[in-house]
Parts: structure tokens; sequence; C-alpha cells
């Protein structure tokens, strides 16, 4: 992808963490949600390519805005495949917890799985652990192969798990095993992506979540060498359907990173609305709004940090 375009989508990421920000603690998630979609919207028709939302807000007619199909941009080229989050964890927001962010992957057309909104089970890590991970080996064995790729003792090993009740027996293995659990109410897109920062303190994602964050994750996981492993978990017989429409023949199929999104020009454009595991949030100054951004595009491996002081008055 352009380079320059690279940073265009970091003005839309921080733009669309902004407005939601403005609703942190007010307990209102679907205003928090509408405010990010809007104004991703509205930035996204301001940049000159042709984009198509492949994992957006819904379908067109749950979403008016950003729904699956819809076409943004100015009609130019480049042509491209979006999977958009203008708010990722809109609970975290409304209730004033941790862990938000507003994100962007995009990629060739044809290169991002159209997941349904649905569940999957996953398996998170960096690079020295991309190799050892197996979605069907038991809990224990996944912790001890990763402890010994990263040279850790068990007893070290730190691993995210959202909150859930039908976690708990997940939460009571690794336990059992000697490793450690951090909890997070919401945002298992910046877990996944924390397993393959060092500097984050967490060596390992586990459990079920969304189906289209799993997709999100896939394209930074993968360019920084890292590995997610996924398979749907259905909640209905429409769910099975939606995923076979997809263009899945078999609901079982185990997918990876590569399988979830394909190739080597990939980009991943997140900001942080509130402190999580990949990001600080939005700060609010007297006539300043800091924001705190990742931008990692694939085709260089290059991975940016952005702070953006942007002028209130
Ligand atoms: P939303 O932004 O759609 O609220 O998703 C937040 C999230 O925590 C995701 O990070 C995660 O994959 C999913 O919800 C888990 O789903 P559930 O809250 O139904 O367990």
């Amino acid at each position: 992808m352009d380079r320059n375009l690279a940073l265009e989508f970091v003005r839309v990421t921080e733009a669309a963490a902004i407005a939601a920000a403005k609703w942190i603690g007010r307990g209102d998630k679907h205003a928090a949600d509408q405010a990010a979609v809007d104004e991703m919207r509205a930035r996204f028709n301001q940049i000159d390519f042709s984009g198509t939302v492949v994992i957006g807000e819904g379908s067109k007619d749950e979403a008016p805005e950003l729904y699956t199909g819809e076409q943004v941009g100015s009609g130019k080229e480049p042509m491209m495949d979006l999977a958009v989050d203008p708010l990722e964890a809109t609970d975290s927001v409304a209730f004033g917890r941790s862990n938000a962010l507003s994100v962007i992957v995009t990629g060739p057309p044809g290169s991002l799985l159209h997941a349904p909104d649905t569940y999957m089970e996953k398996i998170a890590v960096g690079k020295d652990a991309a190799k050892v991970i197996d979605l069907d080996a038991p809990v224990a064995d996944n912790i001890k192969k990763v402890a010994a790729a990263l040279g850790k003792d068990v007893s070290e090993i730190v691993v995210m798990v959202l909150d859930r009740p039908r976690h708990e027996q997940l939460i009571n293995d690794i336990r059992k095993v000697g490793a450690r659990v951090r909890l997070i109410t919401d945002g298992d897109v910046a877990a996944a992506i924390a397993t393959c920062r060092t500097e984050s303190g967490i060596d390992l994602m586990l459990g079920t979540g969304g189906s289209t964050e799993a997709v999100l994750a896939a394209a930074p996981v993968k360019i920084l060498g890292g590995q997610i492993l996924c398979r749907f978990k259905p909640r209905s017989a429409d769910d099975e359907q939606k995923i076979k429409a997809a263009g899945v023949s078999d609901v079982n199929e185990t997918f990876t990173a590569e399988d979830l999104a394909k190739g080597n020009t990939l980009t991943f454009t997140a900001t942080g609305v509130i402190d999580g595991p990949l990001l600080p949030g939005i700060l609010f100054r007297q006539d300043r709004i800091i924001t705190h951004s990742i931008v990692i595009r694939a085709t260089s491996g290059t991975v940016r940090y952005i702070t953006t002081h942007h002028n209130v008055n």
C-alpha cells in the first residue's frame, strides 16, 4: 500500500477514537459506537482510494454505515478490502473500563476472510512460540510448550483471557498448570496483538471471542511474526448457515493467521481509546487532545507508534 495512505488511515482511527472517547463512562454503548462509526466513515470518504468493507458494523439491513459490502473512499485507485471496528470494546467505553481501540485492517481485494459475526475459539502467541501452539491440544500442553519456546518457567507465563462464564474451565486449567491469568472485560484484538510485543508482558491469549475480531487481529499478529489459530464456534444453525455462505465449507476448520488475512501487503492501524495492553488511551488536555496509535505495514514490516497532539482551537 502507498506509504502516504497508511498515514491517512491513522488520521481516520485517531478521529474515530477521539469521538468515542467523549462517551467514556456515560453508560451509552450505542452512542459511543455511533460517534466512532460516523467519524470513521466521514473520514474514509475524504481519502483517495476505493475501499470495500468486508468486515464492519454488520449486514446492510443491520447497519446503515460501514456495513459489509459498503464502498468507501473517493472511488479512485487503489482498490482495497477493509476490515474495520470503529470502536472495539464498546462496553469498555460505555462503562469506563480499560482496553478499547479504533481499528482498520486493509488488504488487497480478496485477502481478508469475510467472517460472519459469530464466535471463534482462539489461541494467539508471539514470534518465538508461533510454531508450537495447537488449537486441539490441552491447555496445559500449550502453556508448557509456549513456556519452553520462550525460555520461561510455566509459572512466569501470563495468559490473557476474556472474563466470561464460558471460560471458567479454561481459567481453572491455566491456574492448575501453574501459569498466571490476566482477565479482561473486553477487547481480545488488543490482547492477541499484545502477545507479539514482549513489553506487554502477555505471553498467550486463549478463549472464545468474536470471529470478526479474529480477522482484525490476524493481520498484525501475522506481520509481527506471531500466530493466531481459530475455529468457528457458531451459536446457532443460523450462524452455521452464515459461515457456509461466507465460503467456509468445513465449519470445524482451523484457521491460521494467513487463512484469515492473506498476503504481504496488509496494513493494520489502531488508535487507543482507553488504556489497554496495546496502546494508551486518549488524553484530553486544555488545548490539546493526545492520541496514541500504531501503524503496521506488511510490505516493510515497519511498526510505527504515533503520538499525535491535536490542536483543539
Ligand atoms: P464489541 O466492541 O463488539 O463490544 O466487542 C468487544 C469484545 O470484547 C471483543 O473484543 C470480543 O471478541 C467479543 O467482544 C467477545 O464477545 P462477548 O462479549 O459476547 O463475549
